[in-house]
Formats: C-alpha cells, structure tokens, sequence
C-alpha cells in the first residue's frame, strides 16, 4: 500500500488517491450500527462513529441514541450546534454514505437553491418600486410648488 501511494505521488495524482482512501457505507451497513456500544449517525451524507462521544455529549446520549444507525441531519441542524460542535464532528468521521443511498433528502436542498434565487430578486425590486415612488412624489411636489 506505501508503494501505492508513493507511485501516485510520483504521478501528481495526489487527489485520486485521497478518493480512493475514502470508505462509502451503504444505508444497510449503517443501520446495523445501533447500539451504545457501537453508534453510528449520518450527518450531511458523512458517517460518523459516535460510540466513544456519547457520554461526552453536552445534550446526553440519548438524543444521540435515537438516532442511532440511522440520518441525524435533520435533527443535529435543528438544535443549531455552534461551529466548536462541527469541529468536534470531524474527529469521528468514518466515511460517506453511499451515492446510491443519497437523494432521498436531496430534494430539500433543491427547494432551498430555488428559494434562494427568488428571495434575492425580491431583495432589489422592493426597494426600486420604493426609490421610483419617492422620485414620483419628489417631482409632483416641486411642480405644484413651481405652479403656485
Ligand atoms: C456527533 C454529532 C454531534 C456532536 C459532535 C454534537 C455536539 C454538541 C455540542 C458541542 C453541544 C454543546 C452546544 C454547542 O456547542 O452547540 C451539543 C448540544 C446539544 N446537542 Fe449535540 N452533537 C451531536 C449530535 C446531536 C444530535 C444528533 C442531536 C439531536 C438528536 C443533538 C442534540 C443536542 C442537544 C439537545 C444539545 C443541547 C443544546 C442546549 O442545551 O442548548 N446533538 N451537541
């Protein structure tokens, strides 16, 4: 394997290397990971070996045992954990969720973009039908204050 990664080095393909040490777990192989004693979570398609975290868990093991084997997005987003949370994450990544397995929430992220996209255009247009409404009122005033 040492010369493996030398060869590669030597052939500047450093990234294709990194792909190939990372280790894709299928949704079934995961599952079976539910116990105390052996906790895996999915957060953001990552895999994450939590088993050694749980007593360390500022919110208790238990919210992190109901989600056990299982996708904790969901659940880790809605508490809003602080950036030093999504640090202390990268210390039990294990690996990825199986492209196979992804998409099932990926419809959500689509929304979000769209949604995005909409709230920006918005963003602009208000204040401009308000800068046009103040620049018509402007000149109303001054030509009735001309005329009189
Ligand atoms: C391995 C993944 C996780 C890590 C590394 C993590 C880490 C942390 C940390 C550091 C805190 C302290 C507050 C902060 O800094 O945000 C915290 C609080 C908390 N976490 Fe997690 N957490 C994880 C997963 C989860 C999940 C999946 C849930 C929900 C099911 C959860 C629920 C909570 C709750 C309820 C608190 C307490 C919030 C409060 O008292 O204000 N956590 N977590």
């Amino acid at each position: 394997m040492g010369e493996e990664i030398k060869n590669s080095i030597d052939t500047d393909d450093v990234t294709e290397t990194l792909d190939k040490c990372v280790k894709y777990y299928t949704l079934e192989e995961i599952t079976a990971h539910n116990t105390s004693k052996d906790t895996w979570l999915i957060i953001h398609d990552k895999v994450y070996d939590v088993a050694s975290f749980l007593e360390e868990h500022p919110g208790g093991e238990e919210v992190l045992l109901e989600q056990a084997g299982a996708d904790a997005t969901e659940s880790f987003e809605d508490v809003g954990h602080s950036i030093d949370a999504r640090e202390i994450l990268v210390q039990y990544y294990i690996g990825e969720l199986s492209l196979d397995d992804r998409g099932k929430n990926n419809s959500k992220d689509v929304c979000v973009t769209s949604s995005g996209e909409s709230s920006s255009w918005s963003t602009w247009l208000i204040p401009a039908i308000a800068a046009l409404a103040v620049g018509l009122v402007y000149r109303y005033y001054m030509l009735e204050h001309k005329s009189s």
